[in-house]
């Protein structure tokens, strides 16, 4: 019963997995959301890494083969730590896949005046990541990026209809404006749920880069390269769904990021967590 396993520190994740389930419905997945500790982007890198650390455990733990951190705070501050230093040593041959480089590519292959911009959280523009991953593929490439704390709160609490979210997302994004970019990353799982307000503030022209059909895209691809992963993979259409704080919410709003109802399981770490070191 090998699945795949999707981790985000709260809802933004489905959105990166209902993309995922509709192009490749036929395995199975856990889907983990810290939601006692998100969000986790104004946290420090490495506590970001410690609480990544502990979902990849609690993932591998559930059996999954690969997983996927849908949030691109865990895979801009702990990815490649994890893949460099934690699997080699305690899960060999186990995979982690993160969110960010997908969308760079994506970008990149998009643009036209080389002029790219990220929004995403305080985290994740402060580790650089987007800006390396961009510039490796394109040196050329003019950055600019503008962190937007307020926004996962904003989608969260459910108000990011109201007029005061076009007000937010119009100071956020105008100095992206006025550096005349024309693509646009949203690099925070939680942003797509905000684009027909950001499309309303940047106008057609403007590429919006959404990370959940990209990733769901690029992991059909994965498994297509990588057959003595996927053969291990079962196909039987499980769903699970984990989260660390009150399931009743987490339901409510899940609905929204995945598009769909689900029952959710309550998990603490304490218990759950085989090996937090
Ligand atoms: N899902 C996270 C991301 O994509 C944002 C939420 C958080 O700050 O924890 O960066």
């Amino acid at each position: 019963m090998a699945s795949i396993g999707v981790f985000d520190s709260g809802f933004g994740g489905l959105t990166v997995l209902k993309k995922i389930l509709q192009k490749l419905p036929q395995y199975n997945y856990v889907y983990l959301a810290d939601s006692a500790r998100a969000p986790y982007g104004n946290r420090s890198k490495e506590t970001i890494y410690t609480f990544t650390k502990q979902a990849v455990d609690f993932l591998f733990s559930k059996n999954c083969e690969l997983i996927i951190l849908a949030c691109n705070t865990a895979s801009a501050d702990a990815l490649r730590r994890i893949q460099q230093e934690y699997l080699p040593k305690k899960y060999p041959g186990k995979k982690v896949l993160g969110v960010l480089i997908p969308g760079a590519q994506d970008a990149v292959a998009l643009t036209k005046n080389d002029t790219v911009g990220v929004i995403a959280t305080y985290a994740t523009v402060q580790s650089n990541a987007f800006e390396r991953e961009l510039h490796k593929l394109n040196t050329k490439i003019r950055v600019v990026q503008k962190a937007c704390p307020l926004l996962v709160p904003l989608v969260e609490s459910n108000e990011y209809e109201l007029p005061f979210a076009k007000t937010i997302l119009k100071q956020y994004l105008t100095p992206l404006l006025k550096s005349n970019i024309d693509t646009l990353i949203l690099g925070c799982t939680h942003y797509e749920i905000l684009i027909p307000t950001i499309r309303s503030v940047i106008g057609k022209n403007i590429a919006i880069i959404a990370e959940g059909a990209v990733v769901a895209h690029r992991l059909s691809a994965y498994l297509d390269n990588h057959p003595e992963i996927e053969i291990k993979l079962t196909k039987n259409k499980n769903r699970l769904f984990y989260t660390t704080d009150v399931t009743s919410q987490f339901e409510t709003m899940g609905q929204l990021f995945l598009g769909s109802s689900f029952s959710a399981i309550l998990t603490q770490w304490t218990e759950s967590i085989p090996n937090q070191s």
